[in-house]
């Protein structure tokens, strides 16, 4: 059975894709499958694109074509949640979509004929990586200094997704209001979660938060992306590989 892990953009995947051992590429519906070892664990990595169709598909090629023992997805994300500040890491144990409204069919944010809005994080892969994500912000990190990072804080609760990249501060108050207990806001993760149900397969996600959500989100963006969020992806995934 494989690990497969999945990434949105190139930028968040490339540090731990450069540790694969025998890096075997694949085409699948416009995505290419890099299998290989990571740390003695047969793994695929795949960038899954951008927003929840993009996620949806993906986890559900995985999951159909291949023997996939967990889906993992590292990225970046908005932060939403009190103290949940830039180069924080926030692992999701519940997801939900903060843009599905079938209202008044269902009620607002139920996915229709599933009853749930909330889908769980896959428990043990995402103690594994809180564990793993305590032990990597620990330790010092060269680049973190240059954006104004001191103390970086390991978060886990709910995540929410949306297809819309969140960056006025009306949004951001609007979903911290409706969604109190929401941790950090990205566009896949609740769409990986439902699929992963679908199949009865575990998922864990593990997000980088690069901006707040707001007026002010992330003008350095991808130098983020390549020096903190791919960074803590790759260390956070092999010490979990290797606990
Ligand atoms: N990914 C990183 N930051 C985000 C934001 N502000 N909104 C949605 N997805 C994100």
């Amino acid at each position: 059975m494989t690990l497969a892990i999945v990434s949105a953009l190139p930028d968040e995947l490339a540090a731990l894709q450069a540790r694969l051992d025998v890096d075997h590429a694949s085409t699948l519906a416009g995505r290419t499958l890099h299998s290989g070892r990571l740390a003695g664990h047969e793994v695929i990595l795949v960038l899954s694109g951008v927003g929840k169709v993009a996620a949806a598909t993906t986890a559900a090629l995985l999951l159909d074509r291949f023997d996939v023992r967990a889906l993992l997805f590292t990225g970046v994300a908005g932060g939403l949640g009190t103290g949940v500040a830039v180069g924080d890491v926030v692992i999701g144990r519940q997801f939900l979509q903060h843009d599905m409204d079938a209202s008044p069919l269902f009620p607002r944010w139920e996915v229709p004929m599933t009853g749930r809005s909330r889908f769980d994080a896959d428990a043990a892969w995402s103690d594994r990586l809180v564990a793993s994500a305590h032990q990597v912000l620990a330790s010092e990190h060269p680049a973190l200094a240059s954006f104004g990072i001191t103390a970086p804080r390991v978060h886990q609760g709910l995540v929410i997704s949306g297809d819309r990249f969140v960056s006025s501060a009306a949004e951001c108050a609007r979903l911290q209001a409706e969604l109190p207990d929401a941790l950090a806001v990205e566009m896949e993760g609740a769409a990986l979660a439902q699929v992963a149900h679908d199949f009865g397969r575990p998922c864990a996600v593990l997000r980088t938060i690069s901006d707040r959500a707001d007026d002010a989100a992330h003008v350095d963006f991808p130098r983020f992306l390549r020096m903190v969020a791919a960074e803590y992806a790759r260390d956070i995934v092999l010490a979990a590989l290797t606990a």
